[in-house]
């Protein structure tokens, strides 16, 4: 996905123009952001996803080579467009995202057959929900496997993701939002998130962890259940924030740290990624992320 952000200082109301302060582009994409992410923190990454034939699919397939990712699996689609993202960022640093996923949607459940040789080599699987549902339904069904983990972040929410299918990844990431989609229950407290998290264990979830935004992040699992509060930090653009946590923990995870480690490494490293803009330029790189511990 590209994203291009409109700074502005609220929303745009119905049949109503608005002008806003700054724009920017930058590479985007949920999944790509957590490719970035998780490769700036020193993980070797694998990407797999479509671009279309447009202007923007070079730029895209450059972009996550700067950073080391492998994108061999990362390939044009003919006359379609490349994922794009029309994102309005406001005063309150808070974000609306319309996704165009273009080329994003010929990514198949063949494609995950055809690159199992490499996927064989990843010690951690990460999806999200910017590809169409069976491929991500498949590469479920070959982390299991082939013994892979599996991290599902069920972002976009959608309401069709088939639970049984969730509750087979080793890790599911959804954020309040998704959890209340996808549980049927509301979130408004943080006495609600856990209920509605709690809600979904019995359909056989294994790790649940709940990203809260500047709540923190809640995590139930099958030995135990904790909060990890975040850092209070000047919010600048929360876009993507998710998606830092997700390849902040991907990283760690994949790199033997284990669970708990692995999330107060991503609250820490997502609260971080607020204080800048967009989204891959704010995430920080090892020595950077080290350095802002450090400081803490
Ligand atoms: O999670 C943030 C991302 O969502 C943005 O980068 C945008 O591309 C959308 O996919
Ligand atoms: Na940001």
């Amino acid at each position: 996905m590209v994203d291009l952000i409109a700074y502005i200082d609220q929303m745009p109301k119905a049949g109503e123009t608005l002008e806003a302060d700054d724009f920017a582009m930058g590479c985007g994409g949920k999944g790509a952001n957590q490719a970035v992410a998780a490769a700036k923190l020193g993980a070797e990454v694998l990407m797999m996803s479509r671009v279309g034939d447009d202007g923007f699919a070079d730029n895209t397939i450059t972009n996550l080579q700067t950073y080391g990712v492998d994108t061999r699996h990362v390939t044009k689609v003919a006359n379609v467009s490349s994922g794009v993202a029309p994102i309005m960022v406001d005063r309150q640093s808070q974000n609306r995202i319309l996704i165009i996923p273009g080329a994003n949607k010929h990514l198949l459940p063949v494609d995950i057959d055809a690159a199992a040789d490499d996927l064989r080599a990843c010690r951690l699987i990460v999806l999200q929900l910017e590809i169409p549902l069976p491929t991500v339904y498949r590469a479920i069904e070959f982390g299991n496997q082939e013994g892979i983990p599996v991290l599902l972040n069920p972002a976009p929410a959608s309401p069709d993701l088939d639970l049984a299918y969730a509750a087979r990844c080793d890790f599911f990431v959804p954020n309040e939002t998704e959890l209340e989609i996808l549980s049927g229950m509301p979130v408004a407290t943080e006495a609600a998130i856990v209920a509605a998290a709690q809600s979904l264990m019995p359909r056989g979830f294994k790790h649940l962890i709940v990203t809260m935004g500047d709540s923190g992040t809640l995590y139930i699992g099958p030995d135990s259940s904790f909060r990890v509060p975040a850092p209070t930090v000047d919010a600048v653009d929360t876009t993507g924030a998710g998606d830092a946590f997700v390849g902040c923990f991907a990283a760690h995870y994949a790199a033997g740290s284990d669970i708990r480690e692995s999330i107060e490494n991503a609250v820490q490293y997502a609260s971080h990624s607020v204080t800048g803009r967009c989204t891959q330029t704010a995430y920080a790189t090892r020595e950077a992320f080290d350095e802002w511990l450090a400081r803490a």
